[in-house]
């Protein structure tokens, strides 16, 4: 790769430098050490970006994975339940899936490509293959179904589909309309006997491992699509974030960012169709050319034996997986392993707490950032309960702040002027990041509407334009970052955001649920908020319990389904006539205060029953598990 003599390049390090320098000023404390080794490694990154940004031909991390090919092909790049997949090996397999598409898909440069796969190595590959043919992967969610899967060819525009065997069935409910619709499904087996799906398996076998031209990819650069990773909007379904290049990038420093180095090995548990799995594990594992752990799903119960039969030395967490880990029985050898770091977001203090003294030593990289948008921390200095600190040189770099925030209107504070407030320090405020060529914000895939709603304007000046987060964050007086919550009518359970509005047009095609009402309710020593619905029956009907469940367990997954249902005379409406959330999310579901007739959905009698006090005591001393 040729280096540009660009002098923005030596420019940034200049401003850099007079920055850090400020920095040693503004923040000299016991995180000054710190906070050198993150803004160098902030200089050292945005320099790279900087570099890729202006190369050419443009330097992907596709190039990146076939540099680390070149560098060590026999090294293990995946291991995936006992089998190893070195480097050569992906990027051959890679080939065979690029050639085989190209002749059976007839795909070219820039054609979306839908993959519905499991975490398993072919997702890998088979993502690779596409990239080697320059066209974006659309990475869709494997739990979902029907409609909302429907719903995400429409937005990304892809023709095509590649699914894995065993989500046969999803695809077959979707198939008629598919193809319809002119999308063309390919399976990754040896056989299909449903018309319209080609099988892939055997042209797979049959073609040539021989490296693809670089021609076929030409024409992508930094901000061309890579991917559409899938973030459930406040509309219902799901929203196709768009995600270019560069942001491909930016994530996969996060791991540098955090410290890690090719001689550590990346233990994969989260889902590889969401971007903490996708850009920060696996994009950030070719980017420091390390070995990757697989692993097909979460297994509390695992975890530590897996870490030691493969001397894992960075691990990443959604904050409910650190409590599940803290959850298991204890035992002599807790702190008998090789992790050194771990990466992820959403961990309460008091887990962070209880898993550091159970299992050692291990440095939190806590991290806050949104697949769509412009702005992102990093907790470099371990501090507990802090998602990142404000550091001088990223803030120079991604410029940001915190507004004041009305939460039951939902919506920025404004001065007389029509000017949001900036939120004091320790106070909570909505997190925004402006909008430059730096950062820029691209917005979700055929849909300029919810796209235009995440931008706010007239920030801080007359005509500015910032992303807004939707997220309610705070600033300390050491400069630390602290996050509240989420605004409005997303909720997060089991480390999903659910989509309050998804939920409710499901329940409401119950024939008995006339309107419903969803929201998510707190519940003792769990992180987010666990489906509820408040809804009111139809005219003449009696609530059908074993309908409404019907409904929900085959359209809903498991972590959007309401656990409980409030059936009320009618629905409180606000003057704007959205539902009020606000005073039923804070009664909560204890049938000791609530007069209204409270359900529970309980998987075992498979069907809602009533929400009995001695149900409500057994979730609380946590003898049901949620
Ligand atoms: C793990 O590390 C130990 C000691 O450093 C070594 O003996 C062992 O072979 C390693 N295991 C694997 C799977 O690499
Ligand atoms: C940042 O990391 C420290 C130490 O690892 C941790 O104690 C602190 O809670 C983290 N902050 C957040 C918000 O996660």
């Amino acid at each position: 790769m040729r280096l540009p003599a660009d002098m923005s390049v030596w420019l940034t390090a200049a401003v850099g430098l007079a920055v850090l320098a400020y920095a040693y000023i503004r923040t000299f404390s016991p995180y000054f050490f710190d906070d050198c080794v993150s803004i160098l490694r902030s200089l050292t990154l945005g320099y790279r970006l900087i570099k890729y940004k202006t190369c050419k031909p443009f330097y992907s991390i596709l190039d990146c994975f076939l540099d680390a090919v070149r560098r060590h092909p026999s090294k293990v790049f995946i291991h995936f339940e006992g089998r190893a997949y070195s480097y050569g090996e992906v990027d051959r397999q890679s080939n065979k899936v690029a050639r085989a598409l190209q002749v059976e898909a007839r795909l070219r440069e820039g054609d979306s490509v839908a993959l519905f796969l499991p975490n398993e190595p072919s997702f890998v590959w088979t993502w690779l293959g596409l990239a080697k043919l320059g066209c974006p992967a659309a990475l869709l969610n494997f739990n979902i179904r029907s409609k909302s899967l429907l719903h995400c060819f429409s937005c990304c525009g892809a023709k095509v589909l590649v699914a894995s065997p065993e989500l046969l069935d999803a695809v077959e409910e979707v198939l008629p309309t598919l193809r319809e619709q002119g999308i063309r499904v390919f399976l990754l087996s040896g056989s299909c006997s449903l018309e319209g799906v080609t099988p892939l398996a055997d042209k797979i076998a049959e073609a040539s491992d021989k490296p693809l031209s670089p021609e076929l990819r030409a024409k992508v650069h930094i901000r061309s699509t890579a991917l559409y990773i899938y973030t459930s909007g406040t509309t219902g379904l799901p929203k196709a974030a768009v995600v270019t290049h560069e942001r491909v990038w930016a994530a996969s420093f996060v791991q540098a960012a955090c410290g890690t180095t090719a001689a550590d090995i990346f233990y994969i548990n989260l889902p590889l169709y969401h971007s903490a799995g996708f850009l920060i594990g696996m994009a950030g594992g070719i980017e420091r050319g390390l070995t990757l752990v697989l692993k097909r799903k979460f297994s509390a119960s695992q975890f530590w034996d897996d870490c030691r039969k493969h001397n894992v030395t960075v691990m990443q967490y959604i904050g409910e997986t650190l409590r599940y880990l803290c959850n298991t029985p204890k035992k002599e050898n807790e702190k008998n392993h090789k992790v050194r770091i771990a990466i992820g977001n959403g961990v309460r203090s008091d887990v962070w707490t209880e898993f550091l003294n159970r299992f050692g030593n291990i440095k939190v990289r806590e991290l806050y950032a949104a697949t769509e948008g412009n702005i992102g921390f990093i907790n470099y200095t371990s501090k507990i309960g802090a998602v990142g600190r404000i550091n001088f040189v990223h803030r120079f770099f991604f410029p940001y702040t915190l507004i004041k925030f009305d939460i039951e209107k939902e919506e920025p504070i404004r001065n007389s002027e029509g000017l949001c407030i900036e939120a004091d320090i320790g106070e909570t405020g909505l997190l925004v990041g402006k909008i430059t060529h730096r950062s820029p914000f691209v917005g979700y895939a055929g849909n300029k509407q919810q796209t235009e709603k995440k931008r706010l304007y007239d920030v801080l000046k007359k005509g500015d334009q910032y992303f807004n987060t939707g997220d309610l964050l705070c600033f300390d007086h050491d400069n630390f970052v602290y996050f509240q919550d989420r605004v409005g009518d997303t909720f997060r359970w089991k480390g999903e955001n659910v989509a309050t509005s998804e939920v409710a047009d499901i329940l409401t095609a119950s024939h008995c649920i006339s309107e419903a009402n969803v929201y998510g309710v707190k519940v003792e020593g769990h992180e987010g908020r666990i489906g509820m619905a408040a809804i009111t029956l139809t005219e003449g009907e009696v609530f059908d319990s074993a309908d409404v469940y019907k409904q929900v367990v085959s359209y809903l997954p498991a972590y959007a389904r309401p656990r409980f249902l409030r059936i009320q005379p009618s629905m409180e409406m606000t003057g704007t006539f959205k539902m009020k959330k606000v005073k039923l999310v804070e009664e909560g579901f204890s049938p000791a205060l609530i007069e209204d007739p409270l359900y529970f959905l309980d998987p075992e009698q498979k069907t809602y029953v009533p929400l009995k006090e001695e149900i409500y005591s057994a979730i609380a001393s946590g003898k049901i598990k949620l």
